[in-house]
């Protein structure tokens, strides 16, 4: 390993503690910087300059299916400042390398609201963006005001506007992109006062379960963290990645033509004319919650996590998904796409 200026360069460095699958993978190089001023400094080096790159987080949405050839690079840098203040709202910089769930709980505490429904969700806040992260009817695009990054093509620091940001259901122009752009601060706008969302299944009836009758961000922040520590697996307990596949989004008439085949598929209305099906229906309805294949798992859980119950490789994770994206497929000619990004 060399250290030069703020950041650590390892050769076939191991990605075995840096992904939430628990993936024993290797990259040919491993770099972590601990400022964003690094990022430039890291791709400039001889040895990497024509390297593919792949920017890693928390390592939460990620399978490695194989080693990763080129450049793994996490950056580490910390900060949360506010930029600009006022009685109604304050714009706020995070370093992309700040955990994203400290990050909810601090905006909570300095008295902002919005972001109670995006509590626990593991992962860095570099990440949110690239992925738009959501959880119980809130999307991180709802307060994304700006994201910095480095382009490596034009060489220089980039800003992108919350529409440049391209953002759309788990998607984003970042994770289109994944060797141009390296995130390494994002903007946010939080609100001191903002409507609760309330209305996603649950979490009304987990504040009722509380005895909340007027409930605050403090208590919707509660609610969802209930619901998600029973509902889905922890990742420091049990190798996972949150949900594996995305909602498959169809459009009226295809819904109406399963719903001939299927009449109690659920769907929820997404946007002006599309509906949004449940992929962990879908796959419960297959019979594959709980399925197992030697340390690959469907959570017996959440049939939209997959698992390694240990020691699984990367190839026998993919392998079991695409068990299930075919089963899916032949049973109700839905093809499920994944929701981390694939390597
Ligand atoms: N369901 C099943 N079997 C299961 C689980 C769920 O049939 O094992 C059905 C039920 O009908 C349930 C419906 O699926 O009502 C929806 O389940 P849930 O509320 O858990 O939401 P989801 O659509 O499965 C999405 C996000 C989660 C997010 C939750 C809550 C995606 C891909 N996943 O899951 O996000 O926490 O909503 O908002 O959009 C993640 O992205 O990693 C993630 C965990």
């Amino acid at each position: 390993m060399s250290v030069a200026d703020d950041f650590s360069l390892t050769r076939a460095g191991s990605l075995a503690r840096l992904n939430t699958l628990r993936v024993a993978a290797r990259a040919e190089w491993l770099a972590e910087a601990r400022d964003a001023a690094d990022v430039p400094r890291v791709l400039a080096r001889p040895e990497l300059r024509d390297l593919p790159c792949l920017a890693l987080g928390g390592g939460s949405n990620v399978l490695f299916v194989h080693d990763v050839t080129g450049l793994v690079l996490r950056l580490a840098n910390r900060g949360i400042t506010i930029l600009e203040d006022s009685p109604e709202a304050a714009l706020v910089r995070v370093a992309a390398g700040e955990n994203w769930d400290q990050f909810v709980r601090w905006s909570l505490e300095a008295g902002f609201q919005g972001l109670e429904n995006l509590i626990l969700i593991p992962g860095s806040v570099g990440a949110a963006p690239i992925q738009n992260i959501g959880a119980y009817g809130v999307e991180a695009r709802d307060f994304i005001a700006g994201v910095e990054a480095w382009d490596r093509e034009a060489e220089t620091c980039v800003r992108f506007d919350n529409a440049a940001c391209e953002f759309g259901y788990r998607d984003s122009i970042f994770k289109h992109r994944p060797n141009r752009y390296i995130v390494t601060d994002v903007d946010f706008l939080l609100p001191r006062r903002r409507a609760l969302r309330l209305d996603y299944v649950g979490v009304r009836q987990e504040l009722e379960a509380m005895g909340v009758r007027q409930p605050s961000a403090a208590d919707v922040a509660r609610a969802v963290e209930t619901l998600r520590r029973r509902k889905l697996p922890n990742p420091a307990q049990i190798g996972n990645a949150g949900s594996f596949f995305k909602n498959p989004v169809v459009s009226q008439t295809e819904l109406a033509a399963l719903r001939d085949r299927c009449p109690e598929m659920p769907a929820h209305a997404y946007g002006d004319d599309q509906f949004k099906l449940s992929a962990a229906w879908l796959i419960d309805a297959c019979g594959l919650k709980g399925v197992r294949e030697g340390a690959a798992g469907i959570s017996e859980r959440h049939a939209l996590v997959l698992v390694n119950h240990g020691g699984a490789t990367g190839e026998e994770l993919w392998a079991l998904a695409t068990r299930v994206r075919e089963t899916v497929a032949e049973r109700f000619g839905v093809m499920l796409e994944p929701e981390p990004v694939v390597i």
